[in-house]
Protein backbone atom coordinates (compact mmCIF):
# COMPACT_ATOMS: atom_id res chain seq x y z
CA UNK A 1 0.00 0.00 0.00
CA UNK A 2 2.60 2.76 1.10
CA UNK A 3 4.15 1.52 -2.45
CA UNK A 4 1.31 1.89 -4.37
CA UNK A 5 0.66 5.62 -2.77
CA UNK A 6 4.20 6.65 -3.40
CA UNK A 7 3.77 5.87 -6.92
CA UNK A 8 0.42 7.72 -7.10
CA UNK A 9 1.83 10.97 -5.72
CA UNK A 10 5.01 10.77 -7.94
CA UNK A 11 2.48 10.34 -10.88
CA UNK A 12 0.78 13.35 -9.65
CA UNK A 13 3.54 15.15 -8.96
CA UNK A 14 5.20 14.41 -12.57
CA UNK A 15 1.82 14.83 -14.36
CA UNK A 16 1.04 18.08 -12.46
CA UNK A 17 4.69 19.46 -13.51
CA UNK A 18 4.07 18.29 -17.04
CA UNK A 19 0.83 19.84 -16.43
CA UNK A 20 2.28 22.65 -15.43
CA UNK A 21 5.40 23.05 -17.87
CA UNK A 22 2.75 22.79 -20.42
CA UNK A 23 0.51 25.98 -19.29
CA UNK A 24 3.71 27.65 -18.10
CA UNK A 25 6.25 28.16 -21.08
CA UNK A 26 4.36 27.99 -24.38
CA UNK A 27 4.23 31.05 -25.71
CA UNK A 28 7.75 32.75 -26.42
CA UNK A 29 9.22 34.36 -23.64
CA UNK A 30 9.69 37.96 -25.78
CA UNK A 31 5.56 37.96 -26.84
CA UNK A 32 4.97 37.29 -23.50
CA UNK A 33 6.71 40.41 -22.68
CA UNK A 34 5.40 42.60 -25.46
CA UNK A 35 1.82 41.91 -24.18
CA UNK A 36 3.27 42.79 -20.75
CA UNK A 37 4.48 46.06 -21.86
CA UNK A 38 1.65 46.85 -24.20
CA UNK A 39 -0.88 46.24 -21.48
CA UNK A 40 1.24 48.71 -19.06
CA UNK A 41 1.43 51.10 -21.35
CA UNK A 42 -2.92 51.71 -21.48
CA UNK A 43 -4.02 53.87 -18.53
CA UNK A 44 -5.61 51.33 -16.03
CA UNK A 45 -7.91 53.45 -15.26
CA UNK A 46 -9.06 53.10 -19.09
CA UNK A 47 -9.58 49.25 -18.90
CA UNK A 48 -12.88 47.84 -17.90
CA UNK A 49 -13.17 44.96 -15.76
CA UNK A 50 -15.61 43.22 -18.40
CA UNK A 51 -13.29 44.42 -21.18
CA UNK A 52 -10.31 41.81 -23.13
CA UNK A 53 -7.52 43.42 -21.78
CA UNK A 54 -8.65 42.94 -17.86
CA UNK A 55 -8.94 39.45 -18.57
CA UNK A 56 -4.97 39.77 -19.35
CA UNK A 57 -3.24 38.59 -15.89
CA UNK A 58 -0.15 36.97 -17.63
CA UNK A 59 -1.34 33.82 -14.70
CA UNK A 60 -2.26 31.65 -17.70
CA UNK A 61 0.23 31.58 -20.85
CA UNK A 62 -1.73 33.44 -23.16
CA UNK A 63 -1.36 31.01 -25.71
CA UNK A 64 -1.91 27.74 -23.48
CA UNK A 65 -4.67 24.41 -24.77
CA UNK A 66 -6.98 23.80 -25.11
CA UNK A 67 -7.80 27.33 -26.20
CA UNK A 68 -11.46 26.22 -25.20
CA UNK A 69 -10.29 26.26 -21.27
CA UNK A 70 -8.09 29.09 -21.63
CA UNK A 71 -8.83 31.19 -23.82
CA UNK A 72 -7.37 34.94 -24.02
CA UNK A 73 -9.47 37.31 -25.22
CA UNK A 74 -8.13 39.35 -27.90
CA UNK A 75 -5.21 37.14 -28.92
CA UNK A 76 -4.74 34.39 -31.65
CA UNK A 77 -1.72 32.27 -31.63
CA UNK A 78 0.15 30.13 -34.53
CA UNK A 79 -1.33 26.31 -34.42
CA UNK A 80 1.91 25.58 -31.70
CA UNK A 81 1.12 27.56 -29.43
CA UNK A 82 4.13 29.24 -29.60
CA UNK A 83 4.03 32.74 -31.41
CA UNK A 84 1.13 35.40 -30.76
CA UNK A 85 -0.18 36.21 -34.18
CA UNK A 86 -3.00 38.12 -33.84
CA UNK A 87 -4.06 41.16 -31.39
CA UNK A 88 -7.61 42.25 -31.98
CA UNK A 89 -8.99 44.09 -29.08
CA UNK A 90 -12.01 44.78 -28.27
CA UNK A 91 -13.57 48.61 -29.03
CA UNK A 92 -13.00 49.13 -24.93
CA UNK A 93 -12.28 52.48 -24.62
CA UNK A 94 -8.91 51.49 -23.77
CA UNK A 95 -6.27 54.50 -23.64
CA UNK A 96 -2.65 54.76 -23.37
CA UNK A 97 0.10 54.95 -26.17
CA UNK A 98 1.69 52.07 -28.30
CA UNK A 99 4.49 50.49 -26.81
CA UNK A 100 7.81 50.36 -29.14
CA UNK A 101 8.08 46.68 -27.70
CA UNK A 102 5.13 45.83 -30.25
CA UNK A 103 8.03 44.93 -32.55
CA UNK A 104 8.80 41.63 -30.98
CA UNK A 105 5.72 40.52 -32.04
CA UNK A 106 7.32 39.12 -35.09
CA UNK A 107 4.82 36.63 -36.29
CA UNK A 108 2.12 39.03 -35.67
CA UNK A 109 -0.27 39.03 -38.69
CA UNK A 110 -3.08 41.15 -37.99
CA UNK A 111 -3.18 44.32 -35.27
CA UNK A 112 -6.40 45.85 -34.86
CA UNK A 113 -6.78 48.02 -32.29
CA UNK A 114 -9.93 50.21 -33.74
CA UNK A 115 -12.44 52.28 -32.10
CA UNK A 116 -10.72 53.07 -28.99
CA UNK A 117 -8.55 56.06 -27.47
CA UNK A 118 -4.86 55.01 -28.26
CA UNK A 119 -2.88 58.25 -28.72
CA UNK A 120 0.96 59.76 -29.48
CA UNK A 121 3.02 57.99 -32.38
CA UNK A 122 3.21 55.11 -33.97
CA UNK A 123 6.11 53.89 -32.82
CA UNK A 124 8.84 53.62 -36.13
CA UNK A 125 9.38 50.05 -34.50
CA UNK A 126 6.35 48.83 -35.70
CA UNK A 127 8.36 48.23 -39.23
CA UNK A 128 9.90 44.94 -37.48
CA UNK A 129 6.08 43.22 -37.77
CA UNK A 130 7.35 42.11 -41.28
CA UNK A 131 4.51 39.37 -40.86
CA UNK A 132 2.11 41.98 -40.59
CA UNK A 133 -0.87 41.79 -42.77
CA UNK A 134 -3.57 43.60 -41.61
CA UNK A 135 -3.30 46.64 -39.33
CA UNK A 136 -6.20 48.46 -38.28
CA UNK A 137 -5.86 51.99 -36.04
CA UNK A 138 -9.43 53.22 -37.08
CA UNK A 139 -10.90 55.72 -35.05
CA UNK A 140 -7.99 56.62 -32.38
CA UNK A 141 -6.14 59.60 -31.59
CA UNK A 142 -3.13 58.91 -33.19
CA UNK A 143 -0.99 61.64 -33.59
CA UNK A 144 2.41 62.27 -35.41
CA UNK A 145 3.10 61.51 -38.85
CA UNK A 146 3.53 57.98 -40.58
CA UNK A 147 6.87 56.54 -39.98
CA UNK A 148 8.91 56.31 -43.14
CA UNK A 149 9.83 52.93 -41.93
CA UNK A 150 6.49 51.81 -42.34
CA UNK A 151 7.61 50.99 -45.59
CA UNK A 152 9.33 47.40 -44.48
CA UNK A 153 6.26 45.93 -43.76
CA UNK A 154 6.85 43.78 -46.35
CA UNK A 155 3.91 41.70 -46.07
CA UNK A 156 1.11 44.40 -45.18
CA UNK A 157 -2.20 43.76 -47.51
CA UNK A 158 -4.39 46.21 -45.12
CA UNK A 159 -3.64 49.84 -43.59
CA UNK A 160 -6.86 51.48 -41.86
CA UNK A 161 -5.21 54.64 -39.88
CA UNK A 162 -8.61 56.52 -40.77
CA UNK A 163 -10.29 58.73 -38.04
CA UNK A 164 -7.27 59.77 -36.12
CA UNK A 165 -5.07 62.78 -36.12
CA UNK A 166 -2.04 62.17 -37.84
CA UNK A 167 -0.01 65.16 -40.21
CA UNK A 168 2.46 65.54 -42.15
CA UNK A 169 3.14 63.79 -45.61
CA UNK A 170 2.60 60.32 -46.65
CA UNK A 171 6.06 59.13 -47.03
CA UNK A 172 7.68 58.47 -50.08
CA UNK A 173 8.74 54.84 -48.89
CA UNK A 174 5.11 53.75 -49.16
CA UNK A 175 5.40 52.46 -52.97
CA UNK A 176 7.64 50.18 -51.89
CA UNK A 177 4.63 48.06 -49.86
CA UNK A 178 4.17 45.89 -52.71
CA UNK A 179 1.27 43.70 -51.19
CA UNK A 180 -0.63 46.34 -49.97
CA UNK A 181 -4.66 46.16 -51.54
CA UNK A 182 -6.11 48.45 -49.14
CA UNK A 183 -4.83 52.38 -47.85
CA UNK A 184 -7.42 54.24 -45.78
CA UNK A 185 -5.87 57.08 -44.03
CA UNK A 186 -9.02 59.32 -44.27
CA UNK A 187 -9.90 61.94 -41.43
CA UNK A 188 -6.59 62.30 -40.54
CA UNK A 189 -4.35 65.97 -40.64
CA UNK A 190 -2.24 64.76 -43.69
CA UNK A 191 -0.78 67.16 -46.23
CA UNK A 192 1.87 67.41 -49.16
CA UNK A 193 1.03 66.39 -52.31
CA UNK A 194 0.27 62.44 -53.78
CA UNK A 195 3.43 60.15 -53.50
CA UNK A 196 4.05 57.20 -55.63
CA UNK A 197 1.03 54.79 -54.81
CA UNK A 198 2.28 51.14 -54.35
CA UNK A 199 1.48 49.21 -57.84
CA UNK A 200 -0.77 46.46 -56.30
CA UNK A 201 -3.19 48.79 -54.31
CA UNK A 202 -7.15 47.83 -55.12
CA UNK A 203 -8.78 50.61 -52.73
CA UNK A 204 -7.06 54.60 -51.87
CA UNK A 205 -8.89 56.13 -49.27
CA UNK A 206 -7.58 59.65 -48.30
CA UNK A 207 -11.33 61.58 -47.29
CA UNK A 208 -11.08 64.70 -45.38
CA UNK A 209 -7.15 65.52 -45.17
CA UNK A 210 -5.39 68.34 -46.38
CA UNK A 211 -3.86 67.37 -49.69
CA UNK A 212 -2.48 69.32 -51.67
CA UNK A 213 -1.17 69.68 -55.35
CA UNK A 214 -2.39 68.04 -58.81
CA UNK A 215 -3.03 64.49 -59.36
CA UNK A 216 0.25 63.31 -61.21
CA UNK A 217 0.59 60.35 -63.71
CA UNK A 218 3.71 59.29 -62.17
CA UNK A 219 1.39 58.81 -58.78
CA UNK A 220 -0.87 56.36 -60.63
CA UNK A 221 1.44 54.82 -63.08
CA UNK A 222 1.29 50.82 -63.80
CA UNK A 223 -1.99 51.02 -60.82
CA UNK A 224 -4.03 48.39 -62.99
CA UNK A 225 -5.94 46.91 -60.06
CA UNK A 226 -7.02 50.09 -58.92
CA UNK A 227 -11.19 49.86 -58.50
CA UNK A 228 -11.71 52.96 -56.09
CA UNK A 229 -10.03 55.93 -55.58
CA UNK A 230 -11.62 58.78 -52.57
CA UNK A 231 -9.96 61.50 -52.37
CA UNK A 232 -13.00 63.67 -51.24
CA UNK A 233 -12.73 66.89 -49.15
CA UNK A 234 -8.73 67.53 -49.86
CA UNK A 235 -7.11 70.91 -51.03
CA UNK A 236 -6.05 69.04 -54.77
CA UNK A 237 -5.41 71.52 -57.29
CA UNK A 238 -5.12 71.75 -61.09
CA UNK A 239 -6.53 69.81 -63.75
CA UNK A 240 -7.69 66.36 -63.81
CA UNK A 241 -6.23 64.86 -66.84
CA UNK A 242 -8.05 61.70 -69.10
CA UNK A 243 -5.10 59.06 -67.80
CA UNK A 244 -6.98 58.95 -64.16
CA UNK A 245 -10.54 57.70 -65.92
CA UNK A 246 -8.90 55.75 -67.81
CA UNK A 247 -7.07 53.45 -65.48
CA UNK A 248 -8.33 50.03 -66.24
CA UNK A 249 -10.00 48.71 -63.20
CA UNK A 250 -11.00 51.75 -61.84
CA UNK A 251 -15.24 51.88 -60.78
CA UNK A 252 -15.49 54.66 -58.27
CA UNK A 253 -13.88 57.93 -58.39
CA UNK A 254 -15.00 60.69 -55.40
CA UNK A 255 -12.96 63.64 -56.03
CA UNK A 256 -15.84 66.19 -54.48
CA UNK A 257 -14.98 69.02 -52.14
CA UNK A 258 -11.23 69.84 -53.73
CA UNK A 259 -9.65 72.79 -55.64
CA UNK A 260 -9.84 71.08 -59.28
CA UNK A 261 -10.11 73.95 -61.62
CA UNK A 262 -10.26 72.03 -65.32
CA UNK A 263 -11.12 68.19 -66.04
CA UNK A 264 -10.52 66.63 -68.86
CA UNK A 265 -12.25 63.12 -70.28
CA UNK A 266 -11.06 60.76 -72.72
CA UNK A 267 -13.12 57.98 -74.96
CA UNK A 268 -12.19 54.70 -73.10
CA UNK A 269 -10.01 52.85 -75.19
CA UNK A 270 -12.12 50.27 -77.31
CA UNK A 271 -15.20 51.80 -75.23
CA UNK A 272 -14.29 49.40 -72.61
CA UNK A 273 -14.41 51.10 -68.96
CA UNK A 274 -15.85 49.65 -65.55
CA UNK A 275 -16.07 53.24 -64.15
CA UNK A 276 -19.15 53.00 -62.64
CA UNK A 277 -19.58 56.25 -60.47
CA UNK A 278 -17.79 59.25 -60.73
CA UNK A 279 -18.13 62.53 -58.37
CA UNK A 280 -16.74 65.84 -59.17
CA UNK A 281 -19.10 68.20 -57.20
CA UNK A 282 -17.82 71.33 -54.99
CA UNK A 283 -14.98 71.75 -56.87
CA UNK A 284 -14.00 75.08 -59.06
CA UNK A 285 -14.12 73.30 -62.56
CA UNK A 286 -14.65 75.97 -65.44
CA UNK A 287 -15.01 74.86 -68.96
CA UNK A 288 -17.92 72.84 -70.98
CA UNK A 289 -19.24 69.52 -69.31
CA UNK A 290 -17.26 66.83 -70.26
CA UNK A 291 -19.01 64.96 -73.53
CA UNK A 292 -16.70 62.29 -73.64
CA UNK A 293 -18.28 60.91 -69.72
CA UNK A 294 -20.93 59.76 -71.84
CA UNK A 295 -19.05 57.07 -73.84
CA UNK A 296 -18.00 55.28 -70.39
CA UNK A 297 -20.40 52.26 -71.40
CA UNK A 298 -21.17 51.50 -67.03
CA UNK A 299 -20.76 54.97 -65.87
CA UNK A 300 -24.65 55.17 -63.76
CA UNK A 301 -23.57 58.11 -61.34
CA UNK A 302 -22.09 61.31 -62.10
CA UNK A 303 -21.95 64.46 -60.01
CA UNK A 304 -20.02 67.57 -61.43
CA UNK A 305 -22.79 69.94 -58.83
CA UNK A 306 -21.47 73.06 -57.50
CA UNK A 307 -18.94 74.07 -59.95
CA UNK A 308 -18.39 76.64 -62.46
CA UNK A 309 -19.35 75.04 -65.70
CA UNK A 310 -21.14 76.41 -68.52
CA UNK A 311 -22.81 76.29 -71.72
CA UNK A 312 -25.21 73.59 -73.21
CA UNK A 313 -25.89 70.12 -71.39
CA UNK A 314 -24.37 67.56 -74.07
CA UNK A 315 -27.64 65.70 -75.36
CA UNK A 316 -25.18 62.52 -74.91
CA UNK A 317 -25.80 62.32 -71.37
CA UNK A 318 -29.61 62.17 -72.33
CA UNK A 319 -28.38 59.12 -74.97
CA UNK A 320 -26.18 57.54 -72.27
CA UNK A 321 -28.08 53.85 -71.28
CA UNK A 322 -26.11 53.41 -68.11
CA UNK A 323 -26.24 57.20 -66.25
CA UNK A 324 -29.28 56.66 -63.44
CA UNK A 325 -27.83 59.52 -61.45
CA UNK A 326 -26.92 63.18 -62.78
CA UNK A 327 -26.20 65.97 -60.92
CA UNK A 328 -25.53 69.16 -62.73
CA UNK A 329 -27.25 71.52 -60.45
CA UNK A 330 -25.20 74.70 -59.09
CA UNK A 331 -23.63 75.50 -62.36
CA UNK A 332 -23.82 77.80 -65.28
CA UNK A 333 -25.93 75.77 -67.79
CA UNK A 334 -27.38 77.78 -70.30
CA UNK A 335 -29.99 76.50 -73.08
CA UNK A 336 -32.32 74.11 -72.83
CA UNK A 337 -32.77 70.51 -71.11
CA UNK A 338 -32.70 67.52 -72.97
CA UNK A 339 -35.96 66.63 -73.11
CA UNK A 340 -35.55 63.08 -72.39
CA UNK A 341 -34.75 63.54 -69.01
CA UNK A 342 -38.21 64.71 -68.28
CA UNK A 343 -40.44 62.11 -70.18
CA UNK A 344 -42.34 59.64 -68.25
CA UNK A 345 -39.94 56.51 -69.49
CA UNK A 346 -36.84 58.17 -68.10
CA UNK A 347 -34.85 56.44 -65.54
CA UNK A 348 -32.19 59.46 -64.41
CA UNK A 349 -32.91 60.92 -61.34
CA UNK A 350 -30.77 63.89 -60.12
CA UNK A 351 -30.82 67.08 -60.34
CA UNK A 352 -30.36 70.03 -62.90
CA UNK A 353 -31.37 72.74 -60.58
CA UNK A 354 -29.47 76.24 -59.78
CA UNK A 355 -28.22 77.16 -63.35
CA UNK A 356 -29.39 79.19 -66.09
CA UNK A 357 -31.66 76.82 -68.33
CA UNK A 358 -34.48 77.72 -69.65
CA UNK A 359 -37.74 75.48 -69.70
CA UNK A 360 -36.51 73.00 -67.25
CA UNK A 361 -40.04 71.63 -66.82
CA UNK A 362 -40.26 73.05 -62.66
CA UNK A 363 -43.08 69.84 -62.51
CA UNK A 364 -40.03 68.23 -62.62
CA UNK A 365 -37.95 66.63 -59.79
CA UNK A 366 -34.71 67.05 -61.83
CA UNK A 367 -35.43 71.00 -62.20
CA UNK A 368 -35.33 71.42 -58.44
CA UNK A 369 -33.97 73.60 -56.75
CA UNK A 370 -35.15 76.60 -59.17
CA UNK A 371 -33.32 78.02 -61.84
CA UNK A 372 -30.54 81.01 -60.85
CA UNK A 373 -32.20 84.70 -60.73
CA UNK A 374 -31.02 86.01 -64.67
CA UNK A 375 -28.97 89.01 -63.46
CA UNK A 376 -26.61 86.54 -62.00
CA UNK A 377 -26.32 84.47 -65.43
CA UNK A 378 -26.12 87.58 -67.53
CA UNK A 379 -23.00 88.07 -65.58
CA UNK A 380 -21.43 85.08 -65.49
CA UNK A 381 -21.65 85.59 -69.14
CA UNK A 382 -20.39 89.08 -69.07
CA UNK A 383 -23.46 90.95 -69.44
CA UNK A 384 -24.12 89.31 -72.40
CA UNK A 385 -27.54 86.88 -72.23
CA UNK A 386 -27.11 83.78 -74.32
CA UNK A 387 -29.20 80.83 -75.06
C1 LIG B 1 -6.47 35.42 -14.26
O1 LIG B 1 -7.38 35.21 -15.33
C2 LIG B 1 -7.96 33.95 -15.32
C3 LIG B 1 -8.76 33.78 -16.58
O2 LIG B 1 -9.42 34.97 -16.93
C4 LIG B 1 -8.81 33.79 -14.07
O3 LIG B 1 -9.41 32.53 -14.02
C5 LIG B 1 -7.91 33.98 -12.83
O4 LIG B 1 -8.70 33.99 -11.69
C6 LIG B 1 -7.16 35.29 -12.93
N1 LIG B 1 -6.20 35.39 -11.86
C7 LIG B 1 -6.00 36.50 -11.18
C8 LIG B 1 -4.93 36.44 -10.14
O5 LIG B 1 -6.64 37.51 -11.37
C1 LIG C 1 -18.79 69.69 -49.64
O1 LIG C 1 -18.87 71.08 -49.55
C2 LIG C 1 -20.21 71.57 -49.47
C3 LIG C 1 -20.16 73.08 -49.54
O2 LIG C 1 -19.21 73.60 -48.67
C4 LIG C 1 -20.85 71.04 -48.19
O3 LIG C 1 -22.19 71.49 -48.11
C5 LIG C 1 -20.83 69.53 -48.22
O4 LIG C 1 -21.32 69.04 -47.02
C6 LIG C 1 -19.41 69.04 -48.42
N1 LIG C 1 -19.44 67.62 -48.60
C7 LIG C 1 -18.67 66.86 -47.92
C8 LIG C 1 -18.80 65.40 -48.17
O5 LIG C 1 -17.86 67.32 -47.12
Amino acid sequence: MPNLFLHMLLYLTLFHTTTNFLIQALTSPSDISALKAFKASIKPSSINPWSCLASWNFTTDPCSIPRRNHFTCGLTCSPDSTRVTQITLDPAGYSGSLTPFLSQLTQLKTLDLADNYFFGPIPSSISSLSNLQILNFRSNWFTGSLPPSMANLKSIESIDISHNSLSGSLPNSIVSLSNLRRLDMSYNKLTGSMPKLPVNLLELALKGNSLSGSLQKSSFEGLNQLEVVELSENSLAGTLQGWLFLLPSLQQVDLANNSFTRVEIWKPVGGDSDLVAVNLGFNNIHGYAPVNFAAYPLLSSLSLRYNRIRGSIPLEYSQSKSLKRLYLDGNFLIGKPPAVFFGAKTSVAGSLGDNCLQGCPVSSEMCTPAQKPSSVCEQAYGGKPRS
